[in-house]
């Protein structure tokens, strides 16, 4: 399955548009199946209903554990690195791996999960949080990865959104030199959570934590009770494999779900192709398991092809601004994976931390998440690839389960800024606004894809209707991105951004409607609108327009601001908190009462000579006065 050459991928694509079941069923044969599919491929966008291996029986944990055992049992499967870099780090081979998820699978058991139980896991990065999901999944059980971050409040909805039976969690986490208290955080939120019967609490930071009787247990305690011998489940190729919730434009965050068999095969040609991994080597990808990169391309990706995949605790600029380095050198990372948010943040530190790590061994640079800017491709490239590294910039998204355009390493002449070409399988399509598909080079449009790939979101959880809405009913037949693209003229794909309330903020997937409704619930709001504008680091920053029941003056406004992002924090978490607040007395409305997010986004951008036809809104006046407070606070 391995594309080594341009005209190899040029064949392959053309291999996959032509027979799309044929190319995807020669690839599907590499992996171990406990029955083979009847039918490769069934599917309509309408309802959706999309369907791969039809009738194949399998377990994503046999081909990502037990079948390298025979050849590769002592190679190493997880490099572990903590926070502290003088913390001993934890390495585990293929074959500990195995032994290991097979006692949390039957930790899991005992605790009362079944095949199709959905487990909820709120951990932090250590080698126990790649295991618990591969545990459920040897025992068909969907997990429910929640990223540490999140607020107790962001917990119990998707608790109780997938009615979850257990969570497994740790006492807390360590990020640079913060402590989190995570099992508090499950505490709080489980207060509204009916469906949990159990939790599990690993130890991580031994900090004092609550363990209510019949309900929580060390995990520690619980791995001692339990054997290694922990056969895999036998799933349906579309059984659930888990759930993972994202942000959309509307309403609370929906739990894309992705399923065994198709999620299985694309994550591991993806892998293998676009990194071009060679046995032996180590893929650093720095995101959080808690997040799709995490699943795809830490977890499941990898360990399908066999590969060590090293998974890191801590953040980029703890103990200094060189932890990536430090990393890079220590164990001779072949391929690092991470954010432009990260690499912009680091440009900015200089090269002093850079230069003195030794980052020879690198051969492969990757970029995801957000659009990486012209300035920080070069930077990657000249100062951590020394130009010598292709630089792969994969554009994706969860409800794509797997990287969908990007640079294939080496192969795919790259361009900065560009995702490049459609991965073999993918077929993109640019429409207008009334969904008419843009054909020819050199235009732009909203980027659709038009015929299924294996690894398609196929609901979202418990509500199939908003996954038809929200992703199959903009442009009729085609799966809609949400994201703007352009195509120039050698037939390069870059996409621009999203084009729905959606916000990119250091690469994290937030909407503004979320963002809007934890404000509205601080005393005293009375309406908000929330609007994306460009930041230096985080690719977006976060601007509230604010309309209090009493408009603040000087210091008590910076306190309701404290306040309110305070109540963000506690809505949703951290990551949601608004970079810039202000009080208006009134927002730009049209005379149906719908907001123009337009003339906001431009007022944010500091654009306030174009805002275009104001002369629909219901009070024309409320502009000035909003451009006017912008610009007291752009200075503040
Ligand atoms: O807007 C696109 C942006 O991130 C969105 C998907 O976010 P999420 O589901 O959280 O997944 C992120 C990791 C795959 C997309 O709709 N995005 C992702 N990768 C890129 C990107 N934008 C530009 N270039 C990319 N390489």
């Amino acid at each position: 399955m391995q594309i080594r050459t341009f005209d190899q991928y040029q064949a392959a694509y053309q291999h996959s548009i032509e027979d799309p079941e044929g190319f995807w069923a020669e690839i599907a044969q590499e992996f171990v199946w406990r029955k083979p599919w009847k039918k490769t491929l069934q599917w309509n966008f309408d309802e959706p209903s999309v369907q791969w291996f039809i009738g194949g029986k399998l377990n994503i944990t046999e081909n990502c554990l037990d079948r390298h055992l025979a050849e590769r049992g002592d190679q190493p499967a997880i490099i572990w690195e903590p926070n502290d870099p003088h913390e001993a780090g934890v390495t585990l081979t293929y074959r500990m791996l195995h032994d290991q998820v097979c006692r949390m699978a039957n930790v899991l058991k005992r605790n009362g999960v079944t095949k199709g139980d959905r487990v909820c896991i709120y951990m932090p990065m250590v080698p126990e949080l790649a295991i618990a999901v591969l545990a459920c999944a040897r025992i068909g059980a969907v997990h429910s990865v929640v990223f540490g971050g999140f607020s107790a409040q962001s917990i119990a909805d998707r608790i109780n959104d997938a009615q979850c039976k257990v969570v497994v969690t740790a006492d807390g986490a360590y990020r640079g030199n913060k402590e989190i208290a995570l099992k508090e955080t499950v505490d709080d939120a489980l207060i509204a959570c009916p469906s949990v019967q159990k939790v599990i609490v690993l130890t991580r930071t031994r900090t004092p934590v609550s363990m209510i009787k019949g309900r929580d247990v060390w995990m520690e305690q619980e791995l001692k009770l339990v054997t290694a011998d922990c056969p895999a489940e036998e799933m349906d190729a579309e059984d659930m494999l888990f759930i993972l919730y994202t942000s959309g434009s509307t309403g609370k965050p929906k739990g894309v779900v992705h399923t065994c068999g198709g999620y299985m095969v694309y994550t591991a040609y993806t892998f293998q192709n676009v990194f071009q991994y060679e046995p032996g080597q180590i893929h650093f990808c720095t995101a959080d398991i808690g997040w799709i990169t995490g699943h795809s391309y830490i977890v499941y990706g990898p360990l399908a092809c066999g590969a060590t995949t090293l998974l890191f605790e801590g953040v980029p600029t703890w103990p200094d601004c060189g932890r990536f380095w430090d990393i890079v050198d220590k164990y001779k990372i072949d391929i690092l994976y991470t954010a432009p948010t990260a690499i912009r943040s680091l440009m900015g530190f200089g090269l002093e931390k850079v230069e003195n790590h030794d980052l020879s061994s690198l051969k492969v640079l990757g970029s995801v998440g957000e659009p990486i800017n012209e300035e920080a491709w070069h930077w990657y490239d000249d100062h951590i690839g020394k130009n010598r590294c292709p630089i792969v910039d994969t554009w994706w998204q969860t409800e794509t389960g797997g990287i969908m355009i990007s640079p294939i390493a080496g192969v795919t002449k790259t361009k900065p800024t560009y995702a490049t070409l459609p991965l073999p399988g993918v077929q993109p399509v640019l429409v207008d606004e009334n969904g008419k598909e843009i054909a020819g080079n050199g235009v732009s449009g909203n980027l659709c894809i038009k015929f299924p790939w294996p690894s398609i979101i196929r609901t979202t959880y418990g509500d199939h209707e908003r996954c038809r809405q929200t992703y199959f009913s903009t442009y009729k037949g085609l799966y809609f991105t949400g994201d703007g693209c352009l195509r120039d003229e050698d037939g390069y794909y870059r996409i621009t951004g999203r084009v729905d309330d959606v916000l990119n903020v250091s690469g994290h997937r937030i909407g503004t409607a979320e963002v809007e409704n934890a404000i509205n619930m601080h005393t005293g709001v009375v309406e908000s609108a929330v609007v994306g504008y460009p930041h230096d680091i985080k690719g977006q920053g976060i601007y509230a327009y604010v309309i209090a029941e009493q408009m603040p003056e000087d210091h008590d406004a910076e306190l309701t601001k404290r306040d309110i992002l305070a109540t963000v924090s506690r809505v949703i978490g951290p990551i949601a908190k608004p970079d810039k607040i202000q009080f208006v007395s009134g927002l730009p409305k049209t005379r149906s009462g719908k907001i123009m997010r337009r003339i906001l986004r431009k007022i944010a951008e500091g654009d306030t000579a174009n805002l275009g036809d104001t002369t629909t809104l219901l009070d024309p006046g409320v502009v000035d006065e909003i451009k006017a407070g912008a610009l007291v606070e752009a200075k503040a």
